[in-house]
């Protein structure tokens, strides 16, 4: 089976709701014919108003789900409910919310549980500090979240599980993996899925790199044969730069007659 790219926008915190529809649209306009299934994950509070723009390549995603199904956790939000609204993705595991809650690690497995109980679809996120690239540790690093993280997983489900590496010193900053560094992590975690799961769903999944991807950059990554798609922030709030990503990923480069 080839892999169908799959470009995800993480507006994290940003933009109010009530400029959040015509960005969302906009970026659903741009990207219609790419051939590529496109992801807008915005705020909690935004996703009921966009997801009545959802169709069969443009969906949308929440950026974490608690653990639990129902139940006193204030603050919380189930992944039942994520369903109600036609949520179809997660975001998990991504580095700024380990970082601002230690224990964030601790529940990746649950959360990877929930979602796949409740018909969600994950992006799991991965990646290195920079001491660890540094220290010429990545590689093994990033397997040991997967050990971790996928602890409780007996059997792995490729249409609903997508990998982001994401090296932690290339988010926000300007910084990237050079696109031979990307596609060797990438190859490693295909390996990892492949030694754990088999060969076939390995073949299957997906696997982003995220970390200041942008227009004048993602050529590169586009180009390697692991990396299946990207996990955009800082672009992703700018229609027209992150359809020049979408459509780096595009095999479909003819738009349909009559389509300007
Ligand atoms: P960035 O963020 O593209 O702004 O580096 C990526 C991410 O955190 O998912």
């Amino acid at each position: 089976m080839k892999r169908k790219s799959l470009v995800v926008a993480n507006w994290k915190m940003n933009i109010l709701p009530s400029k959040a529809y015509e960005l969302a649209n906009e970026i659903k306009v741009l990207s219609r014919y790419s051939g590529v299934e496109v992801v807008v994950a915005p705020p909690y509070t935004h996703l009921a108003l966009l997801s009545e723009l959802r169709d069969q390549n443009f969906s949308i995603g929440a950026q974490n789900v608690h653990f639990a199904r129902f139940g006193a956790y204030t603050g919380g939000i189930s992944a039942e409910m994520l369903v109600d609204l036609k949520v179809e993705f997660v975001i998990l595991g991504h580095s700024e919310r380990r970082e601002a809650y230690p224990s964030e690690s601790d529940f990746i497995a649950d959360k990877i549980g929930t979602c796949l109980n409740a018909g969600i679809k994950v992006i799991y996120c991965c990646g290195e500090p920079e001491k660890v690239r540094k220290d010429g540790d990545a590689e093994n690093y990033v397997l040991s979240q997967l050990e971790y993280d996928f602890r409780k997983l007996t059997h792995w489900q490729e249409r609903q599980l997508n990998i982001a590496y994401e090296p932690i010193w290339a988010i926000g900053t300007g910084l990237t993996a050079t696109a031979e560094q990307a596609q060797q992590m990438h190859l490693n975690i295909r390996n990892w899925i492949s030694r754990q799961y088999g060969i076939n769903p390995s073949e299957n999944t997906r696997i982003l790199y995220g970390g200041s991807v942008k227009s004048t950059n993602v050529l590169a990554f586009a180009a390697m044969p692991d990396i299946d798609g990207a996990l955009v922030g800082g672009a992703s709030l700018d229609a027209s730069e992150f359809n020049s990503i979408v459509s780096a990923f595009s095999e479909v480069f003819e738009l349909p007659k009559g389509i300007k």
